[in-house]
């Protein structure tokens, strides 16, 4: 087994920035004792530090089917200019992490940008193949603020915490296996008009190809339906997540926490409501929480369509990335998004090759819910 650490810009700074100092120190100290199981026995660690180390082997289909933490360092400003050199490659080579799972390390100088940088990242990544592990981001902002609790928490220092969290996500990469289920259940989630909404029908070109594959259960929400988190606090929300409830109570709680508890997938249908999800998945997501409280999601999949009038599928696709991904913890299967344009209602078939794609993407989702039996 080998994790190959690709910080691009690190060659000739190793213990210069806080990030090169603090992983250096963990990927010397991989594995531990009994950290990993037996398949990942041999375990080594390989480093590739300059950018263009990482365009001759991705051009060359290096980064297939590999383990990979992705370290980047973006200073003060968000801006790294490795990590944009390799977005303009990532971004035109199809399936150059087919096969691949990965996490991310975002260090940033500010309390700005670690997390626009790593889900612009994610989201091109993930659609050049690659299948991201559930929270697969660890950040540092300004004098490691972001590990104040956890370190309070732990009694243990930031950089402690810090050091934890890099060393925990190289772990679960590591390790991540995934077997198929038998007879795998998916969830869909969505409050569109069946009868006129373009991401409906594109669902629907989708769901044609998964008979047999999955157990499809659909949940709408009515407008109006899903109250908004209350925001209680965190020992309140706790306390409900625990007896599987939350202070607002109706269909998510006596429907979706349920449906949630019992899915190995969870498809979100995503007409781009001003360049963001409509305020009915959202409060879904943030009604979530409680239920987060008492278990967490990374064995289970996220799946979305998304449809747009002109454009804008990128920043919905990348808002799903950080809610459910980031966040809740659910695992970012490759091409994890089919995204459409279509403004007339119902007019998504006439989009470009679309049934073509339709049926390409239930394909992914058949093997990864159901191995290659599709
Ligand atoms: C309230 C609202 C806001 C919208 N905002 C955008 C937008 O910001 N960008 C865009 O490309 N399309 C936008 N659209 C258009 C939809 O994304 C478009 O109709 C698409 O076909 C998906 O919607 P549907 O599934 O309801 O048909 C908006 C539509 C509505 C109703």
């Amino acid at each position: 087994m080998k994790l190959t650490v690709v910080m691009p810009g690190a060659a000739g700074r190793e213990g210069g920035t806080r990030l090169c100092r603090i992983a250096s120190g963990v990927m010397e100290g991989l594995p531990l004792d009994g950290a990993l199981q037996e398949t990942a026995k041999g375990f080594t660690v390989e480093w590739v530090r300059d950018v263009e180390g990482f365009f001759s082997r991705f051009c060359s289909k290096g980064f297939q089917n590999a383990r990979i933490l992705f370290l980047f360092d973006i200073g003060a400003t968000g801006i790294c200019m490795e990590l944009y050199s390799m977005l303009w490659m990532i971004r035109q080579v199809e399936g150059g992490f087919d096969g691949s799972i990965a996490g991310l390390v975002v260090d940033g100088e500010g309390e700005l940008y670690t997390k626009a940088v790593a889900r612009e990242f994610v989201f091109s990544a993930n659609r050049s193949g690659c299948l991201f592990v559930g929270r697969p981001l660890a950040e540092a902002t300004k004098g490691l603020a972001n590990f104040s609790v956890a370190a309070r928490v732990r009694g243990i220092s930031p950089e402690e915490a810090y050091k934890e969290a890099i060393r925990e996500l190289a772990l679960r990469v590591a390790c991540f296996s995934a077997a198929p289920k038998r007879n795998p259940k998916l969830l869909c989630l969505h409050s569109c008009n069946t009868r006129v909404s373009n991401t409906y029908m594109l669902w629907s070109m989708v769901k044609k190809h998964l008979g047999g594959c999955c157990r499809i259960q659909e949940i709408f929400f009515r407008n109006g339906e899903i109250k908004d988190c209350l925001g209680c606090s965190y020992d309140t929300c706790l306390t409900y997540g625990q007896n599987t409830q939350c202070y607002y109570g109706g269909v998510i709680v006596d429907g979706v926490y349920p449906a949630l508890e019992s899915c190995d997938g969870l498809m979100l249908l995503c007409p781009n409501y001003n360049d963001a999800l409509g305020a009915n998945l959202t409060a879904f997501i943030n009604r979530m929480t409680a239920l987060y409280r008492k278990r967490q999601f990374y064995e289970k999949y996220l799946f979305s369509v998304i449809v747009s009038g002109y454009s804008g599928g990128d920043i919905v696709a990348a808002q799903l990335i950080d809610a459910v991904c980031m966040n809740k913890t659910f695992i970012l299967p490759p091409y994890f998004a089919l995204t459409a344009v279509a403004n007339e209602p119902g007019s998504v078939g006439k989009a470009e090759n679309v049934g073509q794609r339709a049926r390409k993407y239930a394909g992914g989702i058949a093997r990864v819910l159901c191995g290659d039996r599709f």
